[in-house]
């Protein structure tokens, strides 16, 4: 029991921290504030700070969909080179009218059949559009069939990785590392930090904590253990939990006592 108490202090800290996650939300506005101040200046608002504020964006549902399309794969692809490509497009007037979508949600099934440590990635397509003000950037590709789209997506040419069929193609997960984070990191701007486009696949605490109206600290550590086990029996293996050391007072004595958390000092109060 006593080891239970001073868990519930630990993970009342950890609490502390994810305030955020499971209730304290002042200050983050409500999806309708948040498309009405976009309304009013940038199209899109800047991405939350946790995936558990309930901001979306104005076409978030139909951005959903669209990241869980399957491409079929294409396999002939044009061969130019890029100036050529680039001076092409530019002839051919290709330019931000022709974007059918300000906003992506990057979530492909393709890496989400073998990776899925984060929720989807945000890309503002407009903004990166019309501050590049280069399709051919992004778009260095087109399939060899004249019918096809210049903007064909990533995901028709860039699948699973090391396809034997097609060993000199990226995956798509490496398609949009290389291409996404070496601008970001060329043009030193734009986040080449991991967390800059990830966030963690951390889901809303408000519906998964269950707790009665006023819990006892040992309730809320029984609560977060539930879920959390690991986590607990991590505690217990840190310093915070094992710290000890010999008592100034029983020093250079025949008898001599360790005094410090892992004996009596604060885990037994
Ligand atoms: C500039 C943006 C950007 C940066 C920086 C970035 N990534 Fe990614 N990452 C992406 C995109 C886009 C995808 C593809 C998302 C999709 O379609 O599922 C992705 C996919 C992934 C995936 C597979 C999907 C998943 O949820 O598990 C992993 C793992 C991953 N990235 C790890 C990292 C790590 C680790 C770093 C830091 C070293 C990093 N990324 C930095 C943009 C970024
Ligand atoms: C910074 C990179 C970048 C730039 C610059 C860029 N795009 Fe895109 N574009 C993307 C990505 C990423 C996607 C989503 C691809 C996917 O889902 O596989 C996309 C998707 C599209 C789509 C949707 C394709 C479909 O079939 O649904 C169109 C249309 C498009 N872009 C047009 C343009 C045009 C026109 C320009 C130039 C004015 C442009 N893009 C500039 C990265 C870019
Ligand atoms: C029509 C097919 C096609 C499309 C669409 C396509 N790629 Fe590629 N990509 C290729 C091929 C083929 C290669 C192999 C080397 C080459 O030809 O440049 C490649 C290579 C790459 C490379 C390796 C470096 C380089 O430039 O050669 C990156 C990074 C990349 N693609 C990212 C992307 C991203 C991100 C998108 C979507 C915005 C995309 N590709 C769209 C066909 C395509
Ligand atoms: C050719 C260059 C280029 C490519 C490719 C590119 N970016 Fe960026 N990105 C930028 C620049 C420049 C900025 C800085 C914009 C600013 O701060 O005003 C930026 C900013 C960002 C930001 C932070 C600001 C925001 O708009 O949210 C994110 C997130 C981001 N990029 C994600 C991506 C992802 C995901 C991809 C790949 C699908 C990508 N970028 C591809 C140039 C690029
Ligand atoms: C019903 C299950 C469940 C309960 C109950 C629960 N969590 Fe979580 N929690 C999760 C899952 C799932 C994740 C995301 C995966 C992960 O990071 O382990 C998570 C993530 C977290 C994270 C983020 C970890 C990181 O590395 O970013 C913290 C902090 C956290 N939980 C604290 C708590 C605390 C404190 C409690 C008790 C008040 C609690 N959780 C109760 C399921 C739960």
């Amino acid at each position: 029991m006593t080891k239970r108490l001073s868990l519930a202090i630990a993970l009342l800290t950890a609490i502390a921290a994810i305030g955020g996650l499971i209730g304290f939300q002042g200050g983050v506005p409500s999806p309708s504030e948040a498309v009405a101040a976009a309304e009013g200046a940038e199209k899109i608002p800047a991405p939350p700070q946790t995936s558990a504020t309930p901001w979306t964006a104005p076409d978030q549902e139909a951005a959903k969909k669209r990241a869980q399309e399957f491409v079929p794969f294409v396999e002939a692809v044009m061969e130019e080179c890029d100036l050529c490509r680039q001076m092409r497009l530019r002839e051919t007037g290709l330019g931000i009218k022709d974007i059918t979508n300000s906003y992506f949600l990057l979530d492909s099934p393709i890496i989400k059949k073998t990776e899925d440590l984060y929720g989807p990635v945000r890309f503002k397509h407009s903004k990166h559009a019309s501050q590049l003000k280069d399709c051919a950037l992004c778009h260095h590709r087109r399939p060899l069939d004249a019918k096809a789209k210049e903007t064909t997506r990533c995901s028709a040419c860039h699948q699973e990785a090391f396809r034997s069929d097609q060993p000199e193609r990226l995956g798509l997960k490496a398609a949009f590392h290389q291409q996404c984070t070496g601008c970001h990191q060329e043009m030193q701007k734009g986040p080449t930090d991991c967390l800059g486009c990830h966030r963690k696949n951390v889901p809303d605490h408000k519906e998964l904590v269950k707790l009665p109206e006023k819990p006892e600290p040992t309730q809320v550590t029984q609560e977060c253990l539930r879920c959390h086990k690991a986590a607990g029996e991590d505690m217990l293996k840190t310093a915070h939990w094992l710290w000890k050391g010999p008592s100034p007072y029983t020093l250079n004595r025949s008898k001599h006592v360790e005094h410090g958390k892992a004996t009596s000092a604060v885990n037994n109060f």
